[in-house]
């Protein structure tokens, strides 16, 4: 697996953004440090967000992409903020973002209107605008918040394999929690076509390869001792917690969270390797409410395995 790894990001396009990925990791985890140094350890989540797209040409047109939306990340990261957790939030360019969620789409023009020479909120979204401005400046200005954007899976793989590595040091302090929908296949760099797919000759085959599974190396290289938590996804609920269960061993996860394409906004099942939790929205603003409560709680006692 570590093989398949390497070859993926030995073959894949180097991140262009690289040095500025490194320098806002680096600036982020100083500030962590010096907190920590004076004995004010802060807990980092490392929230994941949004759908990874696959090029299907090197000079790209086209995409594979897929539905997540980035709401579980957006509003899973407002919780952590307010457990008092600092938040990297890794996430798909033009997702959902934090404190944004009761926006419209078009939040600029649906929301502000002229007024007298100046830009105002209308009276009917200024709850939200308010909400959203100020849930992120202060997030900003305390430097809890760190935003990392990408959009394809060279892009995600890539930032993840930074931050991971960077996370080390945070020791069980860090959480990972992959609430991402990463492809599964992808076309690899080395056997992309450089121009538009032609359709001149009508039906096409393409050949995807599997994407090496990173989970692994997290755990076992990048940040071995950060608490893990992976979400699995299924239409089927019959094979859901199977699988999660699966994936718990397969990859030595501390928590996933099972969820069904349907209910995933209603209900959500915590399976660890002691017990199983079946979490649900009830009078919650959100399911992601007492999911990150929960999560939270699980964490606490992670920490306090290791001062036992
Ligand atoms: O964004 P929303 O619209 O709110 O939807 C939220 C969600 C349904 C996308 C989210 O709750 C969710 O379930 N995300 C994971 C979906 C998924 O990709 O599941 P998976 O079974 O393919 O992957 C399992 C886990 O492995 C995931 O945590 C994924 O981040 C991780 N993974 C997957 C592939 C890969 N190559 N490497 C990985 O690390």
């Amino acid at each position: 697996m570590e093989q398949e790894a390497q070859s993926f990001f030995d073959s894949a396009p180097p991140l262009r953004c690289r040095d500025d990925v490194v320098a806002s990791v680096n600036r982020f985890l100083d500030i962590w440090k010096a907190a920590s140094a004076i004995g004010q350890t802060r807990r980092i989540a490392i929230v994941t967000s949004g759908g990874t797209t696959v090029p299907l040409e090197r000079r790209c047109v086209r995409v594979i992409d897929n539905f997540s939306s980035g709401s579980r990340g957006a509003a899973s990261t407002e919780y952590f903020l307010a457990s008092d957790y600092a938040v990297i939030f890794l996430h798909r360019r033009g997702s959902m973002q934090p404190f944004c969620r009761s926006l419209p789409d078009n939040p600029i023009q649906e929301c502000l209107e002229p007024v007298d020479g100046s830009i105002r909120a209308r009276e009917k979204w200024f709850d939200a605008v308010t909400r959203a401005v100020t849930g992120h400046h202060s997030a900003v200005l305390q430097k809890k918040l760190l935003k990392l954007e990408f959009t394809t899976l060279f892009e995600y793989l890539q930032i993840l394999e930074i931050v991971g590595a960077a996370m080390k040091p945070v020791g069980r302090h860090a959480m990972f929690y992959f609430a991402a929908a990463v492809s599964d296949f992808y076309v690899p760099w080395n056997s992309m076509m450089e121009h538009k797919i032609q359709s001149d000759d009508g039906s096409m085959t393409m050949q995807l390869a599997p994407v090496p599974k990173m989970l692994g190396l997290l755990r076992k290289h990048w940040a071995p001792e950060a608490f893990c938590v992976s979400f699995k996804l299924e239409t089927d609920v019959d094979i859901l917690l199977k699988k999660a269960r699966s994936s718990l061993c397969k990859y030595g996860m501390h928590a996933v969270v099972a969820n069904e394409l349907e209910t995933r906004k209603n209900k959500v099942v915590v399976v660890t390797r002691k017990v199983e939790m079946v979490l649900e929205k009830g009078d919650c603003p959100d399911i992601e409410l007492p999911l990150v409560n929960c999560l939270v709680a699980r964490q606490t006692m992670y920490l306090q395995q290791q001062q036992a």
